[in-house]
């Protein structure tokens, strides 16, 4: 939790910090492509106004050169009176009267002679007599500095000469009215919500302005007598560089006249000059520094905004995965844990059986042993009596082998109800282990069986084993025995061959491990069948006690769990193949006696 808590805070920190700086490069660019923007209306409004004047100088001309103008002014200078020029100069008036307050005539001397719409508006204009002159002189058209010609209206004049024969025989002057140029030429454009462009002359009096009251004050002076709580020097500034520079822009802090709010805004200001005559204006264009910022934030706000939500999903998604994983991780415990206590419980059960089973065997054990006793007891007088016989009668009588076999079965049987008392009594003491010739143990064995088998079932031996091994002989031929009676059994049916074979073998290390054997030299019995053999099921139970698959009358299935059992005591193995129609092959090892070891004993 706090790992995530602590990733989320540092992939905040690095996109916020990102995102500002990418934010400040794009203010700038934008910024800057603004100003441009505002210098390319500045440009554009200087230049209609070079188109507006030099128009208007055009259709001066051309009236200068009309027949009736020329005719009242020739008659004026001869003292005559000539009124037909009014109708021209009143359809001239109409057709421009949007951008000008009059037109009017004046001889060479610079008197008015006449006047649309009215003399006295063209009265209360200020020609200056330089200026005149000037025209009369140059015979050249001109247009006068801006001057107020009412409060709040700043007018020029154009002044025309009228020329005859290369004489100037008059004046036409034509009085524009700026208010009236601001609205048809500069009005229309307006940036942003609040921006506005403007005209200064380069005393700094507004010559043209959106806001009528403003025309012809002188802006900044005016500005901090309304204000004077405020720092005016950037606005100060700005003049300083419009003056010196002509064309350019500025960022400064500066008030928007209509709002009412006494602190100062930052605003964009592009700026050209413009010449004409006498004219020699600032036209600036500005807008508020906030609304080319606004969509800029926003977009910023935005980008921040779908980083935060994208940080939050991988975050949350980090954490969503944590804790499942932790989930899964306590479930793997806990079904560990069933599974041991399980495990636990099914050990109990076994455990629990075996018991039983053991209760089972104990019990037995008890009957055995009493059988036992009991053979033992009547076994001597076969014994006893056999031995008798034995020595009463010759070698060579036809009844001494026979004679023989019943001494030393008898023998082996009274062996057998031995160790089955001493086994039952549990005493601790073990069988009497002695050096044997593994030859002997099993060829003996064969000898013993061979009288046993019915003549359909052969015997091939291959007896190859020649080393000592320490053992019982008796045990060894009960395990022998048993095989051989399972392998008949399996047998009885079809008949077949019993092969019986032994061979002295090395066990290498890894064999080794496979028989779960000690490295080292041992002696390999084997006893195959071509019986009826065994499923996998059949396979996994036969050492288990009194498993048999045969009838009660036939089998106890003590059998493998007696062989088993002496073989492990011997510290042998044994392996059991089979195959179900095909037979089985049962090998028995036993660990073989050192060779120096046996010679050191053969010198006692
Ligand atoms: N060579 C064999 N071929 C086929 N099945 C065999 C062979 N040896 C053992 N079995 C199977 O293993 C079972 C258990 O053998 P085991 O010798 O322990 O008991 P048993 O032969 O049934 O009875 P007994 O106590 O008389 O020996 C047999 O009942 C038999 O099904
Ligand atoms: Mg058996």
């Amino acid at each position: 939790m706090i790992f995530s808590i602590f990733l989320c805070l540092i992939l905040v920190t690095v996109i916020v910090l990102i995102g500002y700086n990418n934010f400040q490069n794009h203010k700038e660019t934008i910024i800057r492509q603004q100003q441009e923007h505002l210098l390319t209306i500045a440009k554009s409004i200087s230049r209609s106004f070079d188109v507006f004047l030099n128009y208007k100088m055009n259709n001066l001309s051309m009236l200068s050169k009309d027949e009736v103008v020329l005719k009242a002014f020739k008659m004026n200078n001869e003292g005559g009176l000539y009124n037909q020029h009014e109708d021209v100069l009143k359809s001239f008036f109409e057709k421009y009267r949007e951008e000008m307050d009059g037109v009017a005539l004046l001889n060479k001397e610079g008197t008015l002679i006449y006047g649309y719409p009215s003399v006295d508006a063209i009265q209360e204009a200020s020609i200056e007599m330089s200026t005149i002159n000037n025209v009369l002189n140059s015979k050249q058209v001109h247009i006068s500095k801006e001057y107020l010609s009412k409060p709040n209206q700043f007018s020029i004049d154009i002044i025309q000469p009228v020329i005859e024969k290369d004489e100037v025989i008059g004046l036409i002057m034509n009085t524009i009215n700026l208010n009236k140029i601001y609205k048809v030429l500069i009005d229309l454009v307006q940036p942003g919500e609040k921006g506005y462009s403007m005209v200064k002359n380069r005393e700094g009096f507004i010559v043209m302005h959106p806001v009528i009251n403003q025309v012809g004050i002188e802006s900044i002076k005016v500005r901090k007598e309304k204000f004077p709580q405020l720092d005016w020097s950037e606005l100060e500034e700005l003049n300083r560089r419009q003056v010196e520079y002509g064309e350019g822009y500025f960022v400064y802090n500066s008030k928007w006249w209509q709002d009412d709010e006494g602190s100062l805004t930052k605003k964009i200001n592009s700026y050209t000059t413009f010449k004409q005559g006498d004219i020699a204006w600032i036209i600036s264009v500005q807008m508020d520094y906030k609304e080319v910022e606004k969509p800029i934030k926003g977009a910023l706000i935005n980008i921040l905004l779908i980083s935060l939500l994208i940080i939050f999903i991988i975050v949350g998604g980090f954490y969503i995965f944590f804790k499942v994983d932790k989930k899964r991780r306590e479930l793997q415990i806990e079904t560990k844990y069933l599974k041991e206590l399980n495990k636990t419980w099914e050990e109990l059960i076994k455990s629990e059986s075996r018991l039983r089973h053991s209760q089972k065997l104990q019990t037995i054990g008890v009957l055995t042993s009493g059988i036992a006793h009991e053979f033992n007891n009547l076994l001597s007088p076969i014994l006893g009596y056999s031995e008798i016989l034995l020595g009463q009668i010759e070698e060579h009588h036809p009844i001494y082998e026979d004679l023989l076999e019943i001494n030393k079965s008898s023998l082996a049987a009274k062996e057998i109800a031995k160790q089955i008392l001493r086994f039952s009594k549990e005493d601790g003491s073990s069988p009497e282990f002695t050096y044997l010739e593994s030859s002997s143990v099993i060829r003996e064995s064969i000898h013993l069986i061979r009288s046993i088998l019915p003549k359909r079932i052969q015997i091939v031996e291959c007896i190859n084993s020649s080393q000592i091994l320490y053992g019982n002989s008796v045990q060894i031929q009960q395990v022998l025995i048993n095989l051989y009676t399972n392998a008949y059994h399996a047998m009885r049916e079809k008949g077949g061959t019993l092969e019986i074979a032994s061979e002295d073998v090395c066990i290498s290390k890894e064999d080794g491990e496979k028989l779960n054997l000690h490295e080292g030299n041992y002696i390999k019995i084997q006893v195959k069948d071509h019986g009826v053999g065994m499923d996998e099921k059949t396979l996994e139970k036969i050492f288990e006690h009194f498993f048999t698959t045969k009838g009660n009358e036939e089998g106890t299935g003590l059998g493998l769990a007696v062989v088993k059992s002496i073989v492990q005591n011997h510290k042998g193995q044994i392996v059991v193949k089979s195959q179900v129609g095909i037979g089985t092959v049962v090998e028995v090892y036993f660990k073989a006696v050192d060779k120096n070891y046996m010679e050191i004993l053969k010198e006692f």
